[in-house]
């Protein structure tokens, strides 16, 4: 490849995104293209660290990589390809492992939180996730992850694997740097705007997911939790209207000041409506290419196995040294 920095992400399968997905991570995706390297993956194998139901986790997978491709990830431009058809992941992710302390492992909030929610089944890949996230990352020696903060630590995690390694063997692995994007927004719940929005929230008006259709999203938007005085402003105290202008200013490239000037005198409902608008019409063609790339499912099967390959050839180089370095004997 040329000297552009490589960009490496995943996504775990939950078959739709959410709005908060799409606009703090997903879109950016596709407008990374042009000036980095990209691979990206559907990260089916950290799924299944809780439990998932088999004929649900591949449908999810496969929708989860349209959806993609819907968002604007070019398979001209990018690698994009399902983890688990890749198999330098594992190997690397097992070498790496062997150079992870028990006790950094300990410390990640992550694996505390989702240790409790999921107490009943607390297995060791959970508890080694974060050691095949890095064998995610490692095995392209990528320059940039674009992560959000719940993913931060597990990315410094990745840093010090790749510099214990390094400290071991050789200088061999570079290690990654966060990326932030220019417009990173974090996107509240509808209904409570002091929390993020979750696809697991057990009021269905709190979130958008892409694939809502024109009707849902504006019936959403028109419900969203706001306040008491009737001023569109950006204001400390004002999380739901707060909220509500950050989406707009994503999808219109508006700022603040100017969408408050656009509906002074104007009421809440009006710039609910506006928003949810907005929303609904840029979501509009993905959800029309999602349809069309899910239907045609020898394309997609072309696309994902061309992913797995190109994403092999790539890896294979980088795992075979690292095989050769810690003392594997070299195949044939
Ligand atoms: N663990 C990430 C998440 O749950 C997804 C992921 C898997 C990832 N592999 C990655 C993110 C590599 C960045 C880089 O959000």
């Amino acid at each position: 490849m040329d000297d552009k920095k490589l960009i490496l992400s995943g996504i775990q399968p939950t078959g739709t995104f959410t709005l908060g997905n799409y606009i703090g991570a997903v879109r950016n995706w596709g407008t990374l293209q042009d000036e980095y390297n990209c691979i990206y993956c559907v990260a089916d194998m950290h799924a299944i660290t809780v439990r998932q139901e088999p004929a649900k986790l591949r449908q999810n997978t496969l929708n989860s990589y349209a959806l993609l491709m819907a968002c604007g990830v070019d398979l001209e431009k990018s690698i994009l390809f399902i983890q688990s058809h890749v198999k330098t992941h594992a190997e690397l992710s097992w070498v790496l492992g062997c150079n992870t302390q028990f006790g950094e492992l300990s410390r990640m909030t992550q694996f505390k939180d989702k240790s409790q929610k999921h107490a009943d089944d607390v297995n060791s890949g959970l508890f080694t996730y974060p050691v095949l996230m890095a064998a995610d990352i490692l095995a392209y020696n990528a320059d940039l992850v674009p992560v959000g903060v719940d993913q931060k630590q597990h990315l410094e995690l990745a840093r010090n694997i790749a510099q214990r390694f390094n400290q071991r063997y050789g200088d061999f692995f570079k290690l990654p740097e966060p990326y932030i994007p220019k417009m990173g927004a974090k996107v509240m719940s509808l209904q409570d705007p002091t929390k993020k929005m979750s696809k697991s929230d057990e009021n269905p008006n709190a979130c958008i997911l892409i694939l809502d259709d024109k009707d849902t999203v504006i019936r959403k938007f028109k419900r969203a939790v706001t306040d008491s005085d009737a001023e569109v402003c950006f204001r400390e105290g004002k999380d739901g209207i707060n909220n509500l202008m950050t989406i707009y200013s994503v999808f219109t490239g508006k700022d603040m000041d100017t969408i408050t000037a656009e509906f002074a005198g104007k009421g809440y409902g009006d710039f609910k409506l506006a928003v949810g608008e907005t929303v609904a019409d840029s979501l509009e063609p993905i959800r029309t290419e999602f349809e069309r790339l899910i239907q045609d499912k020898a394309y997609l099967k072309k696309c994902y196995t061309e992913g797995a390959e190109k994403a092999l050839r790539y890896s294979q180089r980088v795992v075979s040294k690292v095989y050769h370095k810690v003392g594997f004997v070299d195949k044939g």
